[in-house]
């Protein structure tokens, strides 16, 4: 095989940047014998050249000015690693425009703003490859792209934010409150410093436009795509799921609705305890899929972390050095977002009420006036008070639209035995 030393620069220089450097260096030889390139790292930059850390790098090297990187003569292919909208744009833009590829991380940059920066993809014939952005350690974006390449996929669900996964483990099997459970993902690490877009869905959301933008060939706008995250997840309601045979897991659902109309959206959903995705547990990831030849394919393992995203940027690093072929949207004008008023699951409601007398007739006549039928009621009784009341109802509904519950959740939240508000979510049958 012949050989190539390709040199790299490398913008951000934590967790992962310096799991990127130590890679490369301990496999150096096995990189050599599979593909046969060296990698280089010519030059690094980053925020504090103060900071002890465990990888000695020349100083030389080291900068805090990301354009001596990307505007470094030798410098081939620029890795992006800082997040952010922002100046990590200015970063990867700019290395497009010299004609350099450029291998990133960035979720967020490529979901919100990735139209700009396919077009300068295009435009200079610079790829951008990005498969550390979705599940580290699993290979989902080469594998719709090039495994996948003869299937049109079907359906996709994933569990992709390890710790958003991680927090309803430990409230599902520790019995933790919401709070409890994210203290201890921050304290172990799993969370982001600032955890708000872990919590929120939005890292998960990102990375479903990610999915969605390789699966079909068009990229979403962020704007169009519906988002919820788990902060309101209760502990009584992951319980009383799992009592009816559920878990509650926060899951990204990336799937056609009708013709050229495609259902993205994350959000925490009901899943059957029997199906695959629920027993994914700790700070793992799960993408679950459908491809039309294929049929049904499940991929496992870490989406964050060191070495995880490392094997994922330096899997693109080669890729880049061989000028493998990176996505680019190819089918803009043939889909959309399908309007998740329009979207359609079972659903899980449940109800806090004032036990009395009509109360269910209540319910069940604006359910059914909104065409919402269901399959199972459960009802909690308060065994403090005096005559045992009935403290909540739950239903679990047969599929309807997500508009028409609105609907319906609208007429409930008015009636005065209602006493707060209701608490729904998703059934997913992946079907
Ligand atoms: N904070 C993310 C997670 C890791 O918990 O999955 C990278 O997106």
């Amino acid at each position: 095989m012949s050989e190539k030393v390709v040199k790299i620069g490398l913008i951000g220089f934590g967790t992962v940047g310096g799991g990127v450097c130590g890679l490369i260096e301990k496999q150096e030889e096995l990189l050599k014998q599979r593909s046969g390139v060296t990698f280089e790292v010519v030059k690094v930059a980053m925020r504090d050249l103060s900071k002890k850390r465990d990888l000695e790098l020349d100083p030389e090297k080291l900068t805090t000015d990301w354009q001596d990187v990307v505007n470094h003569s030798e410098v081939e292919v620029v890795v992006e690693l800082i997040g952010g909208t922002t100046v990590a744009f200015d970063v990867v833009a700019t290395a497009l425009k010299l004609g350099k590829p450029v291998v990133t991380g960035n979720k967020a940059l490529l979901a919100e703003r990735g139209k700009e920066i396919f077009a300068l993809s295009k435009q200079y014939d610079a790829p951008v490859y990005f498969e550390a952005a979705v599940a580290g350690g699993i290979p989902i974006i080469k594998s719709l792209k090039e495994a996948f390449v003869s299937n049109s996929l079907v359906n996709l669900a994933g569990i992709i934010n390890g710790t958003c996964n991680y927090i309803l483990e430990r409230m599902t099997e520790a019995g933790l409150s919401y709070d409890a459970a994210l203290k201890e993902a921050m304290e172990l690490g799993y969370a982001e410093a600032d955890p708000t877009l872990d919590i929120n869905g939005w890292d998960a959301g990102h990375k479903a436009i990610l999915l969605g933008a390789v699966g079909y060939g068009f990229l979403p706008s962020h704007k169009e795509v519906y988002v919820t995250g788990i902060e309101s997840v209760k502990l009584e309601d992951i319980k009383l799921a799992d009592s009816l045979g559920y878990s509650i897991k926060l899951v990204s659902v990336v799937k056609p609705s009708s013709e050229g109309v495609i259902e993205i959206r994350t959000q925490p959903s009901l899943i059957p305890k029997s199906h695959l995705l629920a027993k994914v547990d700790g700070v793992f990831n799960a993408v679950s899929l459908s491809g039309d030849a294929v049929g049904n394919s499940f991929f496992y393992g870490r989406g964050a972390g060191a070495g995880p995203t490392a094997t994922a940027v330096v899997a693109d690093l080669v890729d880049a050095a061989l000028g493998s072929k990176a996505f680019l949207p190819y089918d803009e004008s043939s889909y959309s977002v399908a309007p998740i008023e329009q979207t359609e699951t079972a659903y899980f409601i449940r109800l806090d009420v004032k036990d009395e007398p009509g109360v269910m007739a209540k319910i069940t006549s604006i359910l059914g006036d909104k065409g919402i039928s269901f399959s199972g009621t459960h009802s909690s009784v308060d065994p403090n008070a005096p005559d045992a009341e009935m403290k909540d109802v739950s239903f679990i509904t047969h599929k309807a639209p997500f508009g028409k519950l609105q609907d319906a959740l609208l007429a409930l939240e008015s009636l005065d035995c209602i006493t707060a508000k209701p608490t729904v979510y998703r059934v997913e049958s992946f079907s």
